[in-house]
């Protein structure tokens, strides 16, 4: 599909057709494209949850304001956001340095990450949200590039859902990503208001 196609077509669908499942294969195609998405040094550091339980969904959605496409989505991606993935020992920073690093550069490294990241709970955080949501992006593109329809949300009670679902302490959640087809005949309403490019400039230098 055309980029231009791509950018149209996704919309944040609330109606979701609760009969047409996103198969195994599918949501792999997704993921692999969606980790094409870049990030800090490569780091990439997020994780997700796959939903598809009925059972588990309906409990989540309880924690997420009772939106009904949380069930009727036969997928929701619960989107994690490493907050640690720059500190060394940490799994995500690990996994990297295995993949992607030589021996010799581990000071240097460590240092650099710690500098950038590590220099107040902000920061932590912050890296975290950018990272895995230009991730989250590319998955919403790479879905509908697929033909699938996606519903990003942040409406959640974000501590409950770490309870239920037991979520470590390192992962901040910026969003749970509804998946599946919308419901068939569903109206999608015109995109909504969006900012031109002169409301969008702060300021040229
Ligand atoms: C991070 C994020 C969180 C959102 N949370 C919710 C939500 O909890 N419930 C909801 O109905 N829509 C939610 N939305 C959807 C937005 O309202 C929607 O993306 C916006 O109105 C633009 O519409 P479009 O995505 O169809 O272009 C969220 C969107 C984003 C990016």
């Amino acid at each position: 599909m055309d980029f231009k196609d791509i950018l149209i077509r996704r919309r944040a669908i609330n109606f979701f057709d609760p009969e047409r499942n996103v198969d195994d294969a599918t949501l792999r195609e997704v993921l692999e494209e969606a980790a094409k998405a870049p990030s800090s040094f490569n780091l990439q550091p997020w994780k997700v949850m796959v939903f598809r339980n009925k059972e588990r969904k309906a409990e989540l959605r309880k924690l997420a304001f009772d939106q009904p496409k949380v069930s009727e989505a036969p997928v929701v991606l619960m989107i994690l956001g490493d907050r640690d993935g720059w500190r060394e020992g940490n799994q995500t920073f690990e996994d990297f340095f295995e993949h992607a690093m030589t021996p010799d550069k581990r000071e240097w490294f460590v240092n650099t990450t710690k500098g950038l990241y590590g220099t107040n709970e902000m920061v932590g955080q912050a890296f975290a949200n950018k990272n895995a949501g230009l991730f989250a992006m590319s998955l919403m593109y790479a879905a509908s590039d697929l033909g699938l329809h996606t519903h990003p949300m942040d409406g959640f009670d974000h501590d409950g859902i770490r309870a239920a679902f037991d979520i470590p302490d390192n992962y901040w959640i910026p969003m749970l990503i509804a998946v599946g087809y919308a419901k068939p005949g569903l109206d999608i309403h015109p995109k909504g208001w969006r900012q031109s490019p002169d409301d969008m400039i702060l300021r040229t230098y």
